[in-house]
This record gives structure tokens, C-alpha cells and sequence, in this order.
């Protein structure tokens, strides 16, 4: 298994594993939304593929904000089901991590199982001083500091405009 950037020719397949991941829920048309807005940011939709070149899962980053400063919205993160708990979607994460280390960001959040993302490094956004979008969220609403991280960067998170659809 390799871990890349999407491709365009990739668009279909990624789509089939997100219906499949989520089944019935609203993230695929999220994600169209989000490859689509403004937020977008090509270096952090990655796919993992196998040998024999199948998408067997997707992740991807868009631009948000802390307060005025700018940090990154994870997710949806999906994985092919019957693929599922082998590592992908770990090396999916740890390549993100590193990918958004690289491009400079400060801090990544996201809205998830409190039993899956802290084994990433993963925290109570609150605790790094990043107030969650919806109160009700409560410990789901998870943030991590990366390598450009300063302490001071405390706010509001706001997702990209298409979250705000869903
Ligand atoms: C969640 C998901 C992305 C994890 O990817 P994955 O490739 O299955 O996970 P990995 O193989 O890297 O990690 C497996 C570990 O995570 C745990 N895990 C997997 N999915 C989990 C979940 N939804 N909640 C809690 N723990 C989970 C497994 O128990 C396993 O732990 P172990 O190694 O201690 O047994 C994948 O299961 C998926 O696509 N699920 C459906 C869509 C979804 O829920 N996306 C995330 C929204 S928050």
C-alpha cells in the first residue's frame, strides 16, 4: 500500500469508498462540497492504494481558522470496509500529520471517536485553548498542536464554508 495525493482519475473511486464507509450518510456530498470550495487544499487529500492500484481509503484536510489564525479541518476520513482495521487509516493520519507539518500548519482538528484519534497525538480541542464550533460536541470535538504550533493561538475553530451545510 502506498499513500498519495488524489488524482483527478481518483474522484470516483474515492467517492465508492466514502458510500460504502459511511452508508447513507451525508459525507460524500460533503466531501464534493469540499473539493470544490475554496478551503481546498490539494497537498492534504490523500489516498492509500494498494499494489494492484485500488483506493482502499481517503482522507482529507481543508483550511479552517482559529480565531485570525489559520490551522486545519480533518475529515471525512474513510476506509473501504472490508479493508478496514489493518493500518490504513493510521498511515492515512500519520501522513497527514506529516504532510501538514511540512506545509507549515499550527494545529488540526476534527470531530471524531475519542477511542480512535488520541492514539494520534489527538486532544481535547478545549485544552489547547480551541473553542469548539458546536458546545454538544464535547470531548469529540479533538485538536492536535503541529510543528508551527504557538501556545498563544486561542479562538473559535471555524470548518471550511461546507461543513456548515451538513
Ligand atoms: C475509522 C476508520 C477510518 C479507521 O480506519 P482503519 O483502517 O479501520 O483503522 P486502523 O486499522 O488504522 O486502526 C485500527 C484501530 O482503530 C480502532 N478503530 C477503528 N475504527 C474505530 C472507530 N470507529 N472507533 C474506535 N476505534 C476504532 C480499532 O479498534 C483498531 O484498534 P486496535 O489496533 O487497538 O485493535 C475506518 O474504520 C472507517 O472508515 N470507518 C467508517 C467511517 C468512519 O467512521 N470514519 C471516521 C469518522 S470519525
Amino acid at each position: 500500500m502506498i499513500i498519495r495525493r488524489e488524482r483527478a482519475e481518483d474522484r470516483p473511486e474515492i467517492f465508492a469508498v466514502l458510500a460504502a464507509a459511511f452508508a447513507g450518510g451525508p459525507e460524500p456530498r460533503l466531501l464534493r462540497e469540499l473539493f470544490a470550495a475554496r478551503e481546498y487544499l490539494p497537498a492534504l487529500s490523500l489516498v492509500a492504494e494498494s499494489e494492484q492500484g485500488v483506493i482502499l481509503g481517503h482522507v482529507i484536510s481543508t483550511r479552517a481558522w482559529v480565531g485570525t489564525s489559520q490551522s486545519l479541518g480533518l475529515g471525512p476520513l474513510a476506509v473501504q470496509p472490508g479493508y478496514q482495521r489493518q493500518g490504513v487509516g493510521s498511515a492515512l493520519m500519520t501522513a497527514t500529520l506529516a504532510a501538514a507539518n511540512e506545509l507549515g500548519e499550527s494545529s488540526i482538528a476534527l470531530l471524531g471517536s475519542t477511542a480512535y484519534y488520541p492514539r494520534f497525538g489527538f486532544v481535547p480541542a478545549d485544552s489547547l485553548g480551541i473553542i469548539s464550533p458546536d458546545p454538544s460536541w464535547g470531548s469529540h470535538f479533538m485538536a492536535r498542536a503541529l510543528n508551527a504550533y504557538t501556545a498563544g493561538t486561542h479562538g473559535q475553530f471555524k470548518y471550511a464554508q461546507p461543513f456548515k451545510n451538513h
